[in-house]
């Protein structure tokens, strides 16, 4: 069955005179909210939600986390966790977020190959149901921590499968040479360290994610192998397979379907608890990009061109790699559509540069689009993952607004920075 991420526009996604999401005109979004702009469809969200519910539920100690790195805001959190996730966190800014967005603390995962002392001691604190620990260090320091506050800290430990999948190099995090994780070789190590000296942490089971932006299915089943063989092992009763299901970028990319992902999570963790001889552990699962990308679209405005003799005619709008920094830093590939006139025929190749002072501020290469004037709207999708949670203020631009749609309503849910916003940490010297 074909689920929410695998397509390429959020589901309300209509073709008027315009384009339209969640029954709103994108192009009075942005008379109403400025440019460029963020926008998030609720029903999409909500829609990709129940596809993983659906797909894994039978499987009966299911555990969603939502991976907040994807985004991190509070009413999309709000809504995320009204869908019954837990969220996988992974900094003190993230704890506080999903905290103030009213989230049941101990559905909350904390995972980061540098927790500080400080984040560890807030994560306890707060009552945050697992931490994932990483490395030797981290097994000490929070020990000492938990034990300090009187408390239990309930953890899996992070591990490196040794499964390289294919993606892009700085999103594989699976494989040996990896910094995240502890080495199938240094568990036994580590274990015996909880069991006989950290009376302050419970080991509860293991903790992988073997890269983002995955296509491939089978994997999965490589992963589950051998979480399920080094719990059984250790008498463990959890399993966290991580992230990593892929969204589609542009017409070439094909993700695969969550309900065919799950069919091969939950076969071979079915086969591996009869060959491990195990009782069913419970399942985590940290989908990030494909809960909320697919939801996302930027609206930009289109203003100056240059067309180089004989060579690419170049088409700048209002943002680029401060509020999507993707192209630049992962060559990562979007599609878009002139929101103002989405019928119009694409009459010319382009290549849509953002407005950052940087050659390498280029949103779309060589994209066949509908002649662009200045003052028309382009409409990026599947924005909404690692987009505004990458952003930045480089050249002292305020990053967007963020709307929320749905049901013919807008809302907004992040506000548009100031100039004194930018300025709002700046301290004088005289
Ligand atoms: N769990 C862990 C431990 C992770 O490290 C990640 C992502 C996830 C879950 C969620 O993975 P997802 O379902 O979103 O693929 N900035 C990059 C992606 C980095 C992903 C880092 N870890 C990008 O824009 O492509």
């Amino acid at each position: 069955m074909k689920s929410t991420n695998q397509y390429l526009k959020p589901l309300t996604l209509k073709i008027n005179k315009n384009l339209e999401i969640g029954g709103c005109d994108t192009v009075e979004l942005v008379e109403k909210y400025g440019s460029p702009l963020y926008v998030m469809d609720e029903h999409t969200i909500r829609n990709i939600c129940r596809d993983y519910k659906n797909a894994f539920n039978s499987y009966p100690k299911v555990n969603m986390m939502f991976a907040s790195k994807a985004l991190c805001t509070i009413a999309t959190s709000q809504i995320i966790a009204s869908e019954g996730f837990g969220f996988d966190v992974v900094s003190a800014g993230e704890i506080y977020t999903v905290y103030k967005a009213g989230v049941d603390m101990s559905k909350v995962l904390f995972n980061g190959n540098n927790k500080s002392y400080d984040e560890l001691s807030l994560a306890i604190e707060l009552g945050v149901g697992r931490i994932s620990v990483d490395n030797f260090f981290e097994l000490a320091l929070l020990n000492e921590i938990a034990k300090s506050q009187n408390k239990v800290a309930d953890i899996l430990l992070r591990i490196t499968p040794g499964i390289e999948c294919h993606t892009h190099e700085y999103i594989q995090t699976g494989h040996l040479d990896s910094k995240f994780g502890f080495d199938l070789t240094q568990i036994d190590e580590a274990v015996e360290l909880i069991n006989n000296d950290y009376t302050s942490l419970q080991l509860h089971g293991l903790h992988a994610h073997i890269g983002s932006q995955i296509f491939e299915t089978s994997i999965y089943g490589d992963e589950i192998e051998i979480l399920v063989k080094e719990i059984g092992r250790l008498g463990l009763n959890e399993i966290n397979i991580g992230g990593g299901i892929g969204v589609k970028y542009t017409e070439n990319d094909c993700p695969p379907s969550v309900y065919d992902v799950a069919e091969i999570v939950k076969k071979r963790l079915n086969e591996c608890i009869e060959k491990y001889n195990i009782q069913p552990p419970a399942l985590f699962i940290e989908p990030g990009r494909s809960i909320i990308s697919t939801a996302g679209i930027t609206l930009y405005t289109v203003g100056s061109s240059k067309q180089v003799p004989n060579g690419r005619k170049y088409v700048a709008v209002d943002g680029g790699m401060s509020d999507n920094v993707r192209p630049s830093m992962y060559q990562a590939e979007y599609t878009a559509q002139v929101a103002n006139k989405p019928n119009a025929e694409n009459t010319e190749k382009v290549t849509v540069a953002g407005r950052f002072c940087e050659s390498g501020d280029i949103l779309i290469k060589d994209v066949e689009l509908p002649e662009l004037e200045e003052g028309d709207i382009l409409c990026v999708y599947n924005t909404g993952a690692y987009n505004y949670s990458m952003a930045s203020n480089y050249n002292r631009v305020p990053k967007p607004a963020m709307v929320l749609v749905n049901n013919s309503q807008s809302d907004i849910i992040v506000k548009r920075e100031t100039l004194d916003d930018l300025i709002s940490h700046d301290v004088r010297i005289d």
